[in-house]
């Protein structure tokens, strides 16, 4: 029975990981890409501001989810990448997929990604 429940959890965790990745590169890599900064910044310089800021998991994914949802200068946290591009736009993502996409952001170390 607890080989099972482990099971579970492991299949789980796999879907769920690979739902916020499926999710990530259909809405946000059009514009921001993972290491080179073309349109917007890139994925590692997000992380790393937003890690700095909120080191924990729960924080980091609140806010990004938050504020991608409804993006706004007055809360961002990269000034010179909106003097540079203008403000991120609201595209109107679904809440829940923001927070998927937060959670996959959190956990991947886009600086390992070829
Ligand atoms: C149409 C282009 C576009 C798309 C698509 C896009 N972004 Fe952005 N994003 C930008 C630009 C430009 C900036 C830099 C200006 C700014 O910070 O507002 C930015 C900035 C950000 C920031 C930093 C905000 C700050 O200043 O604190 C985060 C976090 C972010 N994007 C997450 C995402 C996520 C997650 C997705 C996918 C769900 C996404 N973006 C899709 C253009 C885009």
């Amino acid at each position: 029975m607890k080989i099972l429940t482990i099971l579970i959890l492991l299949v789980y965790n796999l879907f769920a990981s690979n739902v916020g990745e499926m999710l990530f590169n259909g809405n946000c890599l059009a514009c921001h890409n993972i290491k080179t900064e073309v349109s917007a910044p890139s994925m590692v310089e997000i992380r790393d501001v937003y890690l700095d800021i909120f080191p924990r998991k729960e924080d980091f994914v609140n806010f990004m989810t938050n504020w991608v949802y409804e993006p706004e200068e007055d809360t961002a946290f990269m000034p010179n990448a909106i003097d540079k591009y203008g403000l991120m736009p609201n595209l109107h993502y679904d809440q829940q997929m923001l927070e998927d996409i937060s959670i996959y952001i959190f956990e991947t170390d886009f600086s390992k990604i070829d």
